[in-house]
């Protein structure tokens, strides 16, 4: 909501040098889908998550012929799943956490004892299909992830088990600039927290911001390589976030890859965007244009 609120009033704001346009907010929660086309020229998505983010609106307006901003289909579903994402950076070659699927059938005990055996203790726990770090943590022993697994509501096959690593939380942005994805500077986070958790996400006093990261150049070049990598490699188009942990040891695992980043006017891709002199409105007015400059639909 407060991305869609943010890039509407840029937007709003800028409605004269954009030809005219108009702006209306639209709820996914009350939308008519077909009645869409009548209604709007161009969709900005800016819905996070299930249902905004996944594919699944995106495959809407396809079938109902409208542009809609950042990337298709395929490249939604890939990134809205970490597991599909994972093996992908791992069929490239691209650093990941190491992780332990919960096979749908296989018992709770079964899947314990395989990340003991394959991960060692503590592991970390998140959604397959999350994000904004709610429902993840660390998990200390086997009984705490049997007891996590086994919570009443079950549908524990949602769940992904990694191997716990300390590091740095980075994100890197990608934009188009004049047709050709981009990475943006490295943007670092830190935080006094176990991890960087919702709260610390949604908490400023809790975290520490450092945009253009603090890193050797070789390092950012590097990261930001992997980032541009990623994006390409999942299909995305116009937009994306790839987060990363930065280690000690110098090890640069990409955690994830989100296709509809934070769009609020202090988030880190408009955060990143300014430390390339991209302001906000130039921003919003470029994630607009990705709807127009989509390549024909490929799966
Ligand atoms: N394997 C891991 N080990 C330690 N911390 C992790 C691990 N994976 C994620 N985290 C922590 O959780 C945060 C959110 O993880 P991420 O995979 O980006 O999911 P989300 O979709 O919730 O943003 C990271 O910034 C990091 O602090
Ligand atoms: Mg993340």
């Amino acid at each position: 909501m407060a991305s869609a609120e943010a890039a509407a009033k840029s937007l709003a704001g800028q409605a004269d040098a954009l030809g005219g346009l108009s702006v209306e907010l639209i709820d996914l929660r009350d939308l008519d889908v077909s009645g869409l086309r009548h209604r709007i020229d161009v969709a900005f998505l800016a819905c996070h998550g299930l249902g905004g983010e996944d594919g699944k609106i995106q495959g809407a307006l396809d079938t109902i012929g409208l542009p809609y901003t950042g990337s298709g289909v395929q490249a939604s579903a890939i990134a809205m799943d970490k597991k599909r994402t994972k093996e992908l950076l791992r069929a490239e070659m691209i650093d990941t956490p190491r992780w332990v699927s919960v096979v749908p059938g296989h018992s709770v005990e079964t899947t314990v004892s395989t990340a003991r055996l394959t991960l060692g203790w503590p592991v970390f726990v998140k959604p397959v299909a999350g994000g904004g770090s709610l429902e993840a943590g660390i998990v200390r022993d086997g009984g705490e992830l049997a007891a996590l697994l086994k919570e009443p509501g079950g549908a524990y096959e949602r769940f992904l088990i990694e191997e716990y690593l300390e590091g740095t939380p980075a994100t890197v942005g990608v934009i188009d600039i004049d047709g050709t994805p981009t990475p943006l500077p490295v943007h670092t986070a830190f935080t006094d927290r176990p991890f960087y958790d919702y709260q610390a996400k949604h908490d400023l006093s809790l975290r520490r911001e450092v945009c253009p990261a603090d890193l050797p150049d070789m390092v950012t070049t590097m990261v930001q390589e992997i980032a541009l990598r990623v994006h390409r490699l999942i299909g995305a188009h116009g937009v994306s976030r790839v987060d990363f942990l930065l280690q000690p040891s110098g090890r640069r695992p990409v955690l994830e890859v989100n296709t509809v980043p934070g769009l609020s006017e202090y988030g880190n891709l408009a955060t990143m965007a300014r430390a390339a002199g991209v302001s906000y409105d130039d921003l919003i007015r470029r994630l607009l244009m990705t709807a127009f400059t989509k390549p024909a639909y490929v799966p």
